[in-house]
């Protein structure tokens, strides 16, 4: 089973056995299923996050659950439901339409409804645990159900248990948004304000949408043209001693606070100042418009991609004494 289409960075990978699940009841059958429980079993959404090996050995269960609906409302907020199979972006601007505001920030984010708990997808100030209620998840051991509040998804910044102590335990397969009825766009992350005010529309949820939209495809590859997985690297968190150091020698970095004694440095910048915006290593390299942005300029695979991350980290660790954590969950 070719995954190389399946994964936005468009690495060649081929899985021993595949299979496309599009409703729950099956995932049941599936765990009693004596012949595939031998194999090991990894969960795949829209491949927007991955770095794939060549070869796969596993059954690659494809998330294909589809449905979205009002479960209810009550005076402060719709709790809206989605199915773990369900594009993501499809969703954000289906809720827009139903005049449900929340989830405008996170407009044209690649992969589906069930992964972006997964890494807590954020951007433009918004995270997906702002908004979110709860969900269900079903337990590959056994296919049984377990429903996690957005306290027990343990969130945090590009992070939850589903990439810690519960990674590869676990199909989601619906999340419940708490979408709120009072309504407070958030304009004031970068470029979005700007933008919004360009557009000469009213401010309202979809307009920052569309503002979001807009700065989006202006900074960030289209995976269809040019394979990508998003920001490659987190921004790290670092102590504020370091980032006094690095202050010391580079008046410029850009940084933000982030929580006591901490702040978060912009890795885009580090990369670009190490002299990587724009560069490749073989096939692979930082895009020249953003350098946090790995591409895959055409026939790359996850060792070139594991070539380059190692000498992009090397540079930054000797250029700045910062180390950069790759973003993307590898195979
Ligand atoms: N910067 C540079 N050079 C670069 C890129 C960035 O100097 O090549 C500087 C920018 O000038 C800016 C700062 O770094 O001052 C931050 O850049 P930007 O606002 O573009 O955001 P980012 O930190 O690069 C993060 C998220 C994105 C998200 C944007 C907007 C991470 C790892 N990335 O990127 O998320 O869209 O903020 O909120 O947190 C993703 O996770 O895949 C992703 C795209």
């Amino acid at each position: 089973f070719d995954l190389k289409n399946a994964n936005t960075l468009g690495l060649p990978a081929v899985a021993s056995h595949f299979l496309p699940l599009t409703d729950p009841a099956q995932f049941i059958e599936l765990c009693q299923h004596s012949g595939l429980k031998a194999l090991p079993w990894r969960v795949l959404g829209g491949g927007s996050n991955l770095v794939l090996p060549e070869k796969i050995n596993a059954l690659v269960i494809a998330v294909a659950l589809k449905g979205r609906r009002l479960l209810r409302e009550d005076d402060e907020a719709w709790y809206v439901a989605a199915a773990g199979g369900e594009n993501w972006h499809d969703f954000v601007t289906w809720t827009l339409a139903q005049g449900w505001a929340g989830l405008e920030n996170l407009s044209l984010i690649p992969g589906t409804v069930g992964a972006a708990p997964v890494q807590n997808i954020g951007a433009y100030g918004v995270e997906v645990k702002d908004c979110l209620f709860e969900l269900t998840a079903y337990r590959l051991e056994d296919g049984s159900a377990r429903v996690f509040s957005a306290a027990e998804c343990q969130f945090s910044y590009r992070d939850s248990c589903f990439k810690q102590a519960e990674a590869g335990k676990w199909l989601i397969g619906e999340v419940v948004f708490k979408l709120p009825k009072a309504v407070s766009i958030k304009t004031n992350y970068g470029d979005i304000g700007q933008e919004l005010a360009a557009l000469d529309l009213p401010p309202s949820a979809s307009a920052v949408a569309q503002a979001v939209i807009n700065v989006r495809q202006r900074k960030l590859p289209d995976p269809a043209v040019i394979g990508n997985a998003g920001s490659f690297f987190k921004n790290p968190i670092v102590a504020a001693e370091l980032r006094e150091q690095v202050l010391a020698a580079h008046p410029e970095l850009v940084s933000y606070p982030a929580g006591p004694d901490h702040y978060k440095l912009a890795a885009g910048w580090l990369i670009e100042r190490a002299g990587w915006k724009g560069r490749q290593l073989g096939p692979a390299g930082m895009y020249q418009k953003q350098a946090l942005v790995l591409v895959n300029h055409g026939g790359a695979t996850q060792n070139d991609i594991a070539k380059l991350t190692a000498a992009v980290q090397a540079d930054v660790k000797e250029k700045f004494g910062v180390t950069l954590e790759a973003e993307p969950v590898w195979w």
